[in-house]
């Protein structure tokens, strides 16, 4: 893996204006241009594991039921009744036992979307029960994550996410499983929050406690421009993992280079995920925008299950340490969201070290250019 001294940030490059933070407009147009085109990690494979396990997930006023269907494979239907269609499901998870019922008029739908029950329609003139499917967005698992897509296929997620197929391979991302799991409900705009984990220019002032474990001056990149963005930084001498005591909780990932137990990785997957490996566990962001000012964030420590299973196993060393620099994070990102909506606002000049908010902004607003 190659990986490139810190990349110098363009010398015009400036924040984005404050309509990307604060206009209905710009949302709207993120819908249309990002959240529907782009892959989309609704959450992990391992939360479904039966066959019938399901949950809902809500996104730009649609709702998704994810269900691992008797095959295994993991389908992705819109919650929407091809009778009149009536919301199907309302609770947030659960297990569909045979059918996925409506509550409306009783028309019932197996796990992989086929309509197999409608009272009474069989007098209807030209009614075909396999022409009354569930509609389906595509579905992938990919390192153990669920990404949807509204408008690609399935084929199309090879090519887009060539470039990380693998790179995760080696912590076995497939099959760590959360031990533990925050949602944080935060006011400010989902780039924001992506443009706050892209740096450490903040880390000496916003995180004391970082601070010593992994210095701004070891930071670098191997993904600079794209969809996928990020890199590495070193630990400190006398630190095995970012914790609270610096100690790894449990034991270090099989896998690993000697390399890799030296460093934590920082990356972002647009316009949903964070990717934090550890040399002892994934530490994962998943970012949902909510509104223009608000993102709601689900985060999970994802450690090797035999690891869990150990009776002496407790995750609390990491997680009270990315709960702390997690809320570190949000108070400054909801200071940053009051100011970028100011009528004073203008864009400011990024620093050498911001090379990656830069990167960021030149993808989204290709994004949101293309026609
Ligand atoms: S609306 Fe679903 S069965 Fe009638
Ligand atoms: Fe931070």
């Amino acid at each position: 893996m190659e990986i490139t001294a810190m990349p110098r940030t363009p010398m015009r490059a400036h924040t984005l204006p404050g309509k990307y933070f604060a206009s209905q407009e710009v949302h709207d147009r993120e819908t249309d241009q990002i959240f529907l085109k782009q892959w989309i990690c609704v959450g992990r494979a391992s939360s479904i594991i039966e066959p019938g396990d399901f949950f809902l997930h809500e996104m730009d006023g649609e709702s998704f039921i994810i269900v691992r269907a008797a095959s295994g494979q993991i389908n992705c239907f819109y919650n929407v009744c091809r009778h009149r269609g009536t919301r199907l499901q309302q609770e947030s998870c659960g297990h569909i036992k045979s059918r996925i019922h409506c509550p409306y008029h009783a028309w019932g739908y197996d796990t992989d979307g086929n309509l197999q029950s409608a009272p009474n329609m069989m007098g209807a003139e030209d009614f075909c029960v396999v022409d009354h499917s569930l509609q389906s967005a595509a579905c992938v698992v990919w390192q153990g994550f669920i990404l949807i897509n509204q408008q690609q296929s399935v084929n199309a997620f090879q090519t887009d996410f060539d470039e990380v197929l693998h790179r995760f391979d080696d912590w076995e991302l497939d099959r760590l499983v959360s031990a533990h799991q925050i949602t944080y409900e935060v006011q400010a705009n989902w780039k924001v929050i992506f443009q706050n984990y892209s740096e450490c220019y903040h880390c000496s002032l916003v995180h004391p406690q970082l601070r010593p474990i992994t210095s701004v001056e070891t930071a670098s990149n191997d993904f600079t421009d794209g969809h996928f963005l990020g890199g590495p930084m070193i630990l400190a001498d006398n630190y095995k993992s970012v914790t609270m005591s610096g100690q790894w909780c449990g034991s270090p990932l099989q896998k690993l280079s000697a390399e890799d137990l030296r460093r934590v990785y920082f990356y972002t997957l647009c316009p949903s995920l964070f990717i934090s490996p550890h040399p002892d566990y994934v530490l994962t962001h998943r970012i949902e925008r909510v509104n223009v000012g608000s993102t709601r964030i689900v985060c999970n420590w994802l450690f090797p299950p035999e690891v869990i299973q150990q009776d002496t196993f407790d995750p609390s060393q990491a997680v009270e340490f990315w709960d702390l620099t997690n809320r570190q994070d949000w108070e400054i990102c909801e200071l940053t969201q009051k100011g970028v909506q100011s009528r004073a606002y203008r864009p400011g000049p990024y620093s050498g070290l911001e090379s990656m908010l830069a990167a960021f902004d030149d993808y989204y607003l290709a994004l949101m250019a293309t026609a």
